[in-house]
Order: structure tokens, then sequence, then C-alpha cells
């Protein structure tokens, strides 16, 4: 038996950084993101007779070809979670698990969120079958055994927006609902720092202290702004919010950054571009050198725009959809 399941990545705007408890995944302070439907992660699980589960490649023709699995730390965490979800739901079959992403990981384009969602996911249709049970397990149960695996991915269970406090993530209603995204990709080469560490690291800044104040206070602020569609405002603490994270990092006890150069250049250029038309996308970074830009369907000629100029001039990778 097999099945298969896939799920999307997400865009923190105001981000998870830094864990009130490390096992559980619960984040100092909320966050809200956007779901980027075609960032996608796959996963397929088929019953074994081996004694023990086991990570194996996708086949080379599928279109999920860059491998979240390949390195061995990850595959370990990848079955990890498969064991807590076996434990939960009480089942003793082994399984061959097979993952993939239509986009590189471990580069800040938030694969994690993806994949352990995915996984969950897929776990969940195989519990269902295998327990005869008449409905799947719910998304908030998902979400959050999902959260435990990897905590940027209980936000990947809803759409467009979801809202994560602390123990529970919810899709939230707000304007805005078919932004297209682009990722400036700058680097596919693998972080140095994953972002679990970053979550410990940031925790001996001295900026740290007030940080939750502020992501707690630019959360309702930011709610407030698309509430209102007020996009100048939502681009100001989307810009705030990025810099507040990327300084938690550039100021920890051993200092560490994200940052290339060609991170520093489109930063610069949707700042000139706010500048001048007084009009622009949102701009954020993750924990990684690659920027993701959000306009709305009405900047459509706008977005078209950039993507060339950074396409051409950078010679800079880019994804473009609209959420559905
Ligand atoms: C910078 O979810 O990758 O993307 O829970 O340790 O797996 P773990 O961390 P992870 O952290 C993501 C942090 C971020 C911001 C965000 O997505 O909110």
């Amino acid at each position: 038996m097999r099945w298969q399941a896939e799920a999307p990545s997400n865009i923190a705007l105001i981000k998870y950084m830094g864990k009130k408890d490390f096992t559980l995944n619960i984040p100092c302070n909320p966050s809200l993101s956007y779901t980027l439907d075609h960032l996608r992660s796959y996963v397929e699980l088929e019953l074994s007779h081996d004694s023990e589960d086991r990570w194996a490649p996708l086949s080379e023709a599928s279109d999920f070809v860059y491998d979240i699995t390949d390195a061995p730390q990850a595959q370990q965490r990848f079955l990890k979670h498969l064991h807590r979800l076996k434990a939960y739901f009480n089942i003793k079959e082994h399984f061959i698990v097979r993952s993939g992403n239509n986009f590189p990981s471990n580069c800040g384009l938030a694969s994690s969120a993806a994949s352990f969602a995915a996984l969950t996911s897929c776990f969940a249709k195989a519990y269902t079958d295998l327990k005869h049970r008449p409905t799947a397990p719910s998304d908030t149960v998902l979400s959050r055994l999902s959260r435990e695996a990897s905590g940027s991915s209980c936000r990947s269970f809803f759409k467009p927006w979801a809202l994560w406090t602390y123990k529970q993530s919810k899709a939230v209603q707000l304007p805005y609902t078919q932004l297209t995204h682009q990722t400036v990709v700058i680097s596919e080469k693998s972080k140095s720092i994953g972002s679990s560490q970053a979550h410990r690291r940031v925790l001996t800044s001295d900026l740290f202290q007030g940080r939750m104040t502020r992501a707690r206070r630019r959360l309702q602020s930011l709610i407030t702004s698309l509430q209102n569609k007020d996009w100048y405002q939502a681009y100001i603490i989307t810009w705030h919010e990025f810099w507040d994270m990327h300084m938690l990092f550039h100021t920890a006890e051993t200092p560490f950054s994200y940052l290339e150069p060609g991170s520093i250049d489109v930063i610069k250029v949707i700042e000139q571009l706010w500048q001048s038309q007084h009009d622009g996308p949102l701009m954020t970074l993750d924990a990684g050198p690659n920027v993701h830009l959000l306009y709305r369907p009405d900047q459509d000629e706008i977005a078209t725009k950039m993507y060339h100029y950074f396409n051409q001039q950078h010679r800079i990778l880019m994804k473009e959809s609209k959420n559905q």
C-alpha cells in the first residue's frame, strides 16, 4: 500500500524566531505568514516488510527533484517525525518514505515547513486507511503535530494567511488573497547555520530584550494595515520585522549572517522603487540570503518589470505564482 501527499511552503511576514520550549517548538512570539502554493514538497509512504522505517530517493522522473533528505542528519530528522506520528496514532507497521521539493532546500526557502507538513499529511492518510477511520484527523491536529517537527510547518496547513499563536495555528481572513510571490534566489547553497540553531543563538543577543513586545506590537499593526488595505504601512512593518530578525543574528554572542551582497542589492532596488513610485512589493527575508517579494494583483506590470530586471541584471532565478 502506498500514500502520497503534497504541502506548500509559507513565508512569514512576522517571524517565528526564538523558542519558549525547544522540545515542542513553542515560539516566543506569534507569527503571521502567507502560504506559497507554488513552492511545494511531496511525500510518499509505502508499507514495508522491513524491520525498520527507512528513507529512499524519489524517482528521477518526479517533478520534485530537489531532495529534502539527502543529508543523513536531515533523513534522521524526517524519520524521527515519522516515529513521532506512529507513536501518536499507534501504528506499528514500517514504512519506506520518499520525499522531494520542487525548489532548493535548506537555503531560507522554508523547505522544512513544506516537507514536514507533507509528511504529516501523508501519514494522516495512511493512518485513516490502516485504522479504517471514517474521517482523517483535522488540520488543527495535524498542524500541532507537524509543529513539533518544525515550527514553521504548522502554518502550512492554512491559506492564504496563517496566524500561529503559540500552541495553535489557524487561517486568518485578511484582504489580499491573490498575491504574486517572487523569490529572488541569491544562493541555493546550504546554510551553515540552520534555523533551529538560529532560534537558540538569537537568545544570546542583547537586542532580544524587548523582541517579544516588538513582534506582538508589529503583528497587531500589520493585521490592522492589511485590514485597512494600507499597503505602504504593511511594507514598512514587514521591512522593520525582517531587519529586526537579521539584527538578532548579527548581534548574537557569536554573530552570524545570512545576507550576501546580492541580497543587499535587491533590497536597495526595492527600496528605490518604493521611493520613486510610492508603491512596490512587500519584501522579507527568512534565515537565508534569498529575497521574497509579494505583489498585489494590480501590480502585475511592476512584478513583470522587476522579474525581467532581476533576471537579466543579476542573473537571479525567480519563481512566480498566485495563491488560489
Ligand atoms: C526564519 O521552523 O525552520 O523561517 O522549528 O527549529 O524547525 P524549527 O525552525 P523553523 O524556523 C523558521 C524561522 C524563519 C521565520 C518563520 O518562518 O517564521
